[in-house]
């Protein structure tokens, strides 16, 4: 599975590629029902990544390296395992114990019953049944997602309070930010009202999208209405942990991950008194298609204007199929939920070249960028994993309707001829395989066949990223150029005096007079820019 000290290992790598920060995921202790998104101690570096030594050495190490470090915070819901669930269970129904989740008694004449309709994100119910001391069938707990994740009651000031102690624990540390779970979620509507939506809804954050862009499947409706979603009353929890981080020396930052819409719902995250980030699902779920990307550009950058904030980019991230694999579908513009062997398979290398494309308007973009661990060496999604190797709840829950996470998730390939690619340290002398198995295209794609190559998508990122921090693109602006037609599959647009030209169409396109070009992610033949390729020109000097 990786661990911490393999993390360190390899910050240098992290320091070439050319980011500014790395976000992990969680690596607390966890019976792993949700890749570590069940946590069981907040404060405790599960014993199968290292130790919280182990923490402090890598933390030490990146700052060493000019490298900052995000954690993940995830404070909607607990490990079932978590000693507090273990407690409630223990205690009787309206106990102290009890309070800091959110029990409730069943419906029907022996409680038989949900207490409300609510489904699970993950699919089925979002609700449990305990047992009794005395072996009969007692109250109900609330799960957004798997059984193994009590929500915890965020309407009660003990679990408020050791949420902030759990942040100062890490920024005591010395951490540089956290990556909030699930940050649209922690407040439910008074009375847990029902909601016919939620029947519909799969994995809650991606049919949302799927009900903004009505992709087939979707669910069609406004989500973002859900009464487990977007409730005001979540920022009043950011505001007071914006006044947390400000009690602490240098540049402390929130990022949230809250699928909400539409961008002016996002835009609340990240006002002056709360969260530093919010990623923005609206340009990841546009696809490859020039219109609703650039229509994602503008409505995004509009909406954080009103609030003076950075727009968060992202194209890919560890529950969403990469992009890679998504935009080498016969609809690129499709977000399927995990691919299986018997779905369509993508189009590897027209996805790759649209990526390519994608990744680098993604970096010229004024605002912050996050990469997924794998994107910079053009990884695809494994899209043929079988059901014995997977692990998302999600597969399990949906009754492998929905495929699931696991192909996103998979070890990413350092070398080529090594066992595992070289993931495990171990596995070449302890025959240990990699948590998911690896398909042999990563074998292309390891970094050492990639370093140094030119033309190769892990140099292409190293360039683009050096090129985006020598420009300050992350702190420019944005503007239309006149060679902007989205219609006709053209996006360009000007940031500090570079252009940024992306040809979506069917043709090639020739490159303005009066600019040089500096970066492609296709070659450029004749002065024409291929079809699924973007390029980053300056003007030419007189
Ligand atoms: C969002 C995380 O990104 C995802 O991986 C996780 O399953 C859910 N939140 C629940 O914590």
């Amino acid at each position: 599975m990786g661990d911490i000290p393999g993390i360190t290992q390899q910050l240098p790598y992290l320091r070439k590629l050319g980011v500014d920060a790395v976000w992990l995921s969680p690596f607390y202790k966890s019976p792993q029902a949700d890749a570590g998104y069940d946590v069981a101690d907040y404060r405790l570096v599960d014993q199968r990544f290292g130790s919280n030594e182990d923490f402090d050495h890598m933390l030490e190490t990146a700052h060493g390296l000019g490298l900052k470090v995000i954690v993940d915070l995830v404070p909607n819901h607990t490990s079932d395992e978590h000693a507090w669930f273990q407690e409630a269970l223990a205690a009787a129904p309206g106990s102290r114990e009890r309070e800091r989740y959110i029990f409730r008694p069943g419906k029907g004449e022996n409680g038989e019953q949900e207490p409300n309709n609510w489904n699970s994100i993950f699919g089925g119910p979002a609700w449990t049944r305990t047992t009794n001391p005395d072996g009969t069938p007692g109250e109900w707990y609330l799960h957004l997602f798997d059984t193994k994740q009590p929500d915890l009651n965020w309407e009660n000031e003990e679990v408020r309070e050791e949420m902030r102690s759990v942040l100062r624990f890490w920024l005591d540390k010395g951490v540089d930010g956290f990556r909030v779970d699930v940050a649209h979620g922690m407040i439910k509507a008074k009375g847990l009202p029902d909601w016919e939506g939620a029947a519909a809804m799969v994995e809650g954050s991606i049919s949302e999208g799927e009900a903004t862009h009505e992709s087939p499947g979707g669910s069609g409706q406004d989500l973002s209405k859900a009464p487990f979603f977007d409730q005001d009353g979540v920022h009043e929890i950011y505001r007071d942990w914006h006044q947390l981080l400000a009690e602490y020396s240098g540049d402390r930052m929130l990022v949230a991950e809250a699928w909400v819409e539409p961008a002016e719902r996002l835009a609340r995250y990240v006002r002056p008194d709360e969260m530093q980030q919010a990623f923005n699902f609206d340009f990841l779920l546009a696809g490859w298609d020039a219109e609703r990307l650039a229509h994602s550009i503008d409505s995004s950058i509009e909406a954080v204007a009103a609030v003076g904030a950075p727009v968060t980019w992202v194209l890919s991230n560890h529950d969403t199929v990469r992009h890679p694999s998504r935009f080498g579908l016969k609809d690129p513009t499709t977000f399927p939920k995990g691919i299986a062997a018997e779905d369509e398979q993508p189009d590897a290398a027209l996805g790759l070249a649209r990526a390519r494309a994608a990744t680098l308007v993604e970096f010229a973009l004024p605002g912050s960028a996050y990469v997924y661990q794998g994107e910079e060496l053009g990884l695809p999604e494994h899209t043929t994993l079988p059901a014995e190797a997977r692990q998302d709840p999600a597969f399990f829950r949906t009754g492998g309707a929905e495929r699931g996470r696991d192909g996103c998730r998979v070890p990413l390939p350092w070398t080529a001829s090594a066992p595992g690619y070289g993931f495990s340290l171990n596995g070449p002398q302890d025959g240990a395989q990699p948590w998911l198995p690896q398909p042999a295209a990563f074998a292309d794609h390891a970094a050492d066949v990639q370093d140094g190559v030119d033309g190769s998508t892990l140099e292409l990122y190293r360039a683009a990223l050096a090129f985006r921090r020598e420009h300050s693109l992350g702190r420019g602006s944005h503007l239309w150029s006149a060679a902007h037609n989205p219609e006709r599959g053209v996006v360009a647009f000007l940031n500090n005096g570079v252009l940024v030209l992306t040809n979506m169409s069917e043709a090639g396109i020739a490159l303005p007079s009066g600019f040089a070009l500096v970066l492609s992610s296709a070659p450029v033949q004749d002065g024409l820019l291929p079809s699924d390729a973007t390029a980053y020109l300056v003007p030419e000097k007189a």
